[in-house]
């Protein structure tokens, strides 16, 4: 069924009411439930899972350093609504089918709140996973205002719970920004864009096999697949829904919620976005941009002016990003490669919104600062069931420790990406910053595991250098972050954020340690270079 675009209005998603508030925390309790959704007018109403039944979940907004407390209770049944491939890491013949556990992407939060894959629980906390660690999650909000965002991380299923809809918006805000006087109220709307497929009925299609040369004769009946991507685009629950923008300045918190898809981003009226914000805070100025590549779980903050524009005018918000970015299908124009639709009308009151010249310092970190550098490839090879494996420095999620940075420790991680696929490289506890990408021989790195730089080392463009939890890996490149890890100690995860290759093997656990002989951790003078 080919469904009729720009339809449906766009839904903003509601503001979740804490159930508690004093002095000292703000309470609130989140149910996850399955429920029947209608994604378009056209369609029948979709079984889905979502946060408070609403897909995407409720938008948190909290203020900085304001403590919030989080009960995130499963009542969702026994039975998974897509399919699970019994072959992956957790999700064995004795593990339950339906397990759950929220992380709040791009947050700096305690071990024991982050969501670890492991820490699962299912309905009423029946089971609970082997690092099963508190119930009632803690978050401190000690960072810069921005987008984060709160989705389902559990061992193995991650990529179906997200896409059953599992995930929300989660925004810090601070007084520093509010005078800044961005446009703001209704004049201000996230948009969280994914890509879904339907079966007539109106049911969640979600591939359950994939294609391998000479699978084993014991080849699962349900099969993960290298990454899915649906042929319908869905903002904030709607398919290409449409907004009626007044003739002003308008700021979206855009995030990409997608499995897999990247999305290069333009509005067909030629107009550029005025980027003044990336994953993890505002930039130092805005950024004018005639196209964004957005990579799954990054979030970009923009503001676009319809002032210049005539009332009753039309503008789509496209998409040209092939899938798999960036080698693969080029987008139907008349489908996947359409986002939304923007209907001008006119002002109902004057603009006094601005955009000011300079947003907030950012204080880069000094290449010379960082304790050490590590290496870390992005390897694809083959399972037992000769299906595409995807892999950190050769090993998989249970592969042990290898990364441990001491705590308020800054490092320089380089993600080697040997493949022709980008990966969006997530790392959890951290907001990072990108020193830039530089090509290397990918021959000889695979004859000899030598990393020989072959060309120009490339600057981060303007809108990548702010505040970072996820960066695109290029393909022949090696990709270079630096961070500051702490306060807390304990484990966390990294991995890569497109969803079948997170589960399918894309997914390391790191410990973030204490430095208890600070004169045996020799700083380590190799920058890279
Ligand atoms: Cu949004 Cu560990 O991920
Ligand atoms: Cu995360
Ligand atoms: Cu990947």
């Amino acid at each position: 069924m080919v469904l009729k675009p720009f339809v449906d209005a766009l839904p903003v998603p509601r503001v979740l009411k804490p159930k508690d508030k004093n002095r000292d925390r703000t309470y609130y309790e989140v149910e996850m439930r399955e429920f029947f959704h209608k994604f378009h007018r056209d369609l029948p109403p979709t079984k889905v899972w979502g946060y408070e039944g609403q897909i995407p979940g409720p938008t948190f907004e909290v203020d900085q350093f304001e403590k919030v407390h989080v009960l995130w209770k499963n009542k969702l049944p026994d039975k998974h609504i897509l399919p699970v491939d019994r072959t992956l890491h957790g999700c064995g013949e004795h593990d339950p089918e339906v397990r759950t556990v929220v992380h709040l992407h791009g947050a700096n939060v305690e071990p024991e709140s982050d969501g670890y894959p492991d820490a699962w629980f299912t309905r009423d906390f029946e089971k609970c996973g082997p690092r099963f660690f508190r119930k009632v999650y803690k978050y401190d909000n000690f960072q810069e205002p921005t987008t984060l965002w709160y989705h389902d991380h559990a061992i193995g299923i991650t990529r179906l719970n997200v896409y059953a809809g599992l995930a929300g918006l989660y925004i810090i805000r601070n007084e520093h920004e509010r005078l800044l006087n961005l446009p703001s109220g209704v004049y201000e709307i996230p948009l969280v864009i994914q890509d879904k497929s339907f079966n007539p009925d109106g049911s969640l299609f979600y591939p359950s096999t994939v294609d391998v040369q000479n699978p084993p004769p014991d080849f699962p009946d349900v099969s993960v697949t290298p990454g899915f991507t649906g042929n319908t685009i869905v903002v904030n629950g709607k398919a290409w829904p449409y907004l009626e923008v007044e003739r002003r300045k308008y700021r979206f918190r855009i995030l990409n919620a997608s499995n897999q898809r990247f999305y290069r981003l333009s509005l067909d009226s030629g107009q550029q976005f005025i980027q003044i914000g990336s994953d993890g805070g505002l930039m130092q100025r805005p950024v004018k941009l005639d196209e964004i590549i957005i990579a799954p779980s990054e979030r970009v903050d923009v503001v676009v002016d319809f002032s210049g524009q005539k009332t009753g005018c039309k503008i789509n918000l496209v998409n040209t990003a092939r899938t798999p970015f960036d080698f693969g299908e080029p987008p139907d124009p008349l489908t996947t490669g359409l986002i939304m639709q923007f209907r001008v009308i006119e002002r109902t009151s004057e603009d006094t919104s601005t955009v000011p010249e300079f947003l907030t310092k950012i204080k880069r970190y000094n290449e010379d600062d960082a304790y050490r550098m590590r290496d870390i490839t992005l390897d694809v090879t083959n399972d037992m069931y000769n299906r595409l494996l995807f892999l950190l420095n050769n090993r998989d999620y249970y592969g042990g420790i290898t990364e441990e940075p001491g705590v308020d420790e800054v490092e320089i991680w380089r993600f080697v990406n040997p493949g022709l696929a980008f990966h969006p490289m997530h790392v959890h506890q951290v907001q990072f910053q990108v020193l830039d990408r530089i090509p290397f021989d990918v021959n000889e790195y695979v004859a000899t595991g030598r990393i020989r730089y072959t060309g120009e080392t490339e600057d981060p463009p303007a809108n990548e250098r702010g505040w970072k939890d996820t960066v695109q890996c290029a393909p022949g490149h090696v990709t270079r972050i630096i961070a500051k890890f702490g306060p807390f100690t304990g484990r966390y995860v990294y991995h890569c954020h497109i969803l079948e290759h997170e589960d399918h093997d894309m997914m390391r656990p790191f410990d973030v340690v204490a430095k208890l002989d600070p004169c045996n951790r020799k700083k380590c003078d190799c920058r890279g270079k």
